[in-house]
């Protein structure tokens, strides 16, 4: 039985321990809900869906400090490259292996630009993860409104557990992330980006409510610096 580490650090970051650290969409100073501190975090790898300010994040700090290498779209790493970084570019539909850790980028409807950045990078496209532990899947869908594609990803991938953002405005509400983890069909659900700005409040109890009316699948409200095991 493989046994996955799961830690929400807040809003669109969550840490993935198996024999190593993976940190994703590492936002975490002016990250009103995350309360760990960024020189306590020591990834041994960090994942970026893109490069929107609250999921780019401290990425460059955390990689300078570390060395640990970045993984994200093409763009994005050209960025990263050009400020120090060991960025590892990849592209929506392909894979690399990393670390012991397994990443297919996968779409997402959403836009992205490198907000530090100003207009002198282009940032690509905004992506998802689906990342591979032992042989326990994660799909962390980055930010997105819904997509009928996502029915691809489960019959490709078939994610163990489906990390979805739900506070509308940017990406999908509970109601359509209900719907997305319909066709994802994981067996555990988790949401994300929401209650974290006033723009994005939710009730995440009503995407729980939502998605148990049509499935059995488990729907887990993560609270800040939670951390679950996943044993598949
Ligand atoms: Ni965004
Ligand atoms: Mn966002």
């Amino acid at each position: 039985m493989e046994k996955v580490k799961l830690t929400w650090l807040g809003h669109s970051c969550f840490e993935i321990m198996y024999k190593k650290k993976v940190l994703i969409d590492p936002f975490i100073t002016d990250n009103p809900a995350a309360t760990v501190s960024v020189s306590e975090l020591e990834p041994d790898l960090i994942a970026v869906t893109h490069g929107h300010r609250d999921h780019l994040g401290d990425t460059v700090e955390l990689a300078l400090r570390t060395g640990c290498r970045v993984v994200c779209i093409h763009e994005l790493s050209q960025y990263l490259k050009s400020k120090g970084v060991a960025a590892e570019g990849m592209n929506i539909g392909g894979s690399i292996d990393l670390e012991g850790f397994s990443f297919t980028m996968t779409d997402a409807r959403h836009s992205s630009s490198i907000d530090e950045a100003g207009h002198a990078f282009d940032g690509g496209k905004a992506a998802g993860f689906v990342i591979r532990a032992g042989n326990v899947s994660i799909y962390h869908a980055g930010d997105t409104g819904i997509f009928r594609d996502m029915e691809l990803i489960a019959e490709l991938y078939h994610p163990d557990v489906a990390i979805v953002p739900i506070g509308g405005r940017y990406t999908m509400d509970a109601r359509d992330a209900a719907l997305a983890v319909g066709m994802l069909c994981p067996k555990i659900a988790i949401p994300m980006h929401y209650n974290t700005y006033e723009k994005i409040r939710q009730d995440p109890d009503i995407f729980a409510s939502y998605v148990k009316a049509s499935s059995d699948i488990d729907v887990i409200l993560m609270d800040v610096n939670e951390s679950i095991m996943v044993k598949i």
